[in-house]
């Protein structure tokens, strides 16, 4: 990835926390599979990342990493799963690529225990991707999702706790809604590259949350959103024109049916109708 910010190629980074989705962006080619903690909103239903245990980014990482062959997967480490005790962190982190089949992870913040959990990480060979400005694991710290560095002292700091990820080994960082003049001076300053959301374009690459992208929760549409479909809606007219058919006799139709008489031929086969192999 370094490579590429210095060959000024753009990194694209969407998350995926299932099979199906994981296996469409490798196959488009997407860069970078992220297992977000955002999956504790997009999947389970909470308001924050908070909740969110390493039984749930475990059970997801799997399923996304039996889905890929070529992108780099990286897990996202839960609230509290690292943070409170160095030995703990570094477990928990070699679990999601022992066990959950990441080939990195990615953690929040820029302090002194995040920076010591960082060295230790990449000394014992587990590549470490960073997370700064929202970081949503704070969002209660921060009172809300609001756009950070916006105050000069406020950039400074952002500024030097990306230098110190670096320094501490980081082979990339999330710059999550910030300022994009902020962001572009944080990735002038840095040889790796930074990856933005809400960040501005002149981040060496973007990441988006596959559900915001694809227009699947319709009620959320924060501005640094694109979105490029509108699956919402267009789930919800396949499941009316599935309940009409139902209800009005048209599904199943002959062609979805078997009779006596293919089976005695043995031409009976279900195969290639359904993925449950009924
Ligand atoms: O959890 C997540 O999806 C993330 C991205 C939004 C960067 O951390």
């Amino acid at each position: 990835m370094k490579a590429m910010k210095q060959r000024g190629e753009k990194i694209t980074v969407l998350t995926a926390y299932d099979f199906p989705t994981a296996r469409i962006l490798d196959k488009v080619g997407v860069d970078v599979i992220l297992v977000g903690d955002s999956l504790g909103m997009t999947m389970l239903g909470y308001p924050t990342t908070v909740p969110v245990t390493m039984a749930d980014i475990l059970h997801h990482t799997k399923a996304v990493a039996r889905g890929v062959q070529r992108s780099l997967v990286v897990a996202d480490m839960p609230f509290l799963s690292y943070g409170a005790d160095l030995a703990e962190g570094v477990r928990n982190a070699g679990r999601l690529l022992a066990e959950g089949g990441a080939d990195a992870v990615k953690l929040e913040g820029g302090g002194s225990a995040v920076l010591e959990l960082v060295s230790r990480l990449t000394q014992l060979g587990i590549p470490v991707m960073g997370h700064l400005g929202l970081t949503p694991q704070s969002v209660h710290q921060f009172g809300g999702w609001r756009v950070q560095g916006t105050t000069p002292e406020a950039a400074r700091r952002l500024l030097q706790q990306a230098k110190g990820l670096e320094e501490a080994g980081c082979f990339a960082v999330v710059l999550e809604l910030m300022p994009a003049e902020v962001a572009a001076e944080i990735t002038s300053a840095l040889s790796i590259p930074t990856i933005g959301i809400g960040a501005g374009p002149a981040c060496d690459g973007q990441v988006l949350v596959i559900h915001d992208l694809l227009g699947l929760l319709d009620d959320f549409k924060p501005r640094f959103v694109k979105r490029y479909a509108e699956l919402g809606q267009a789930i919800a007219e396949a499941v009316s024109h599935y309940v009409e058919d139902v209800r009005s006799g048209r599904f199943p139709g002959p062609e979805h049916s078997f009779h006596l008489a293919e089976r005695r031929e043995g031409s009976g086969s279900a195969q290639g109708t359904s993925s449950s192999g009924a």
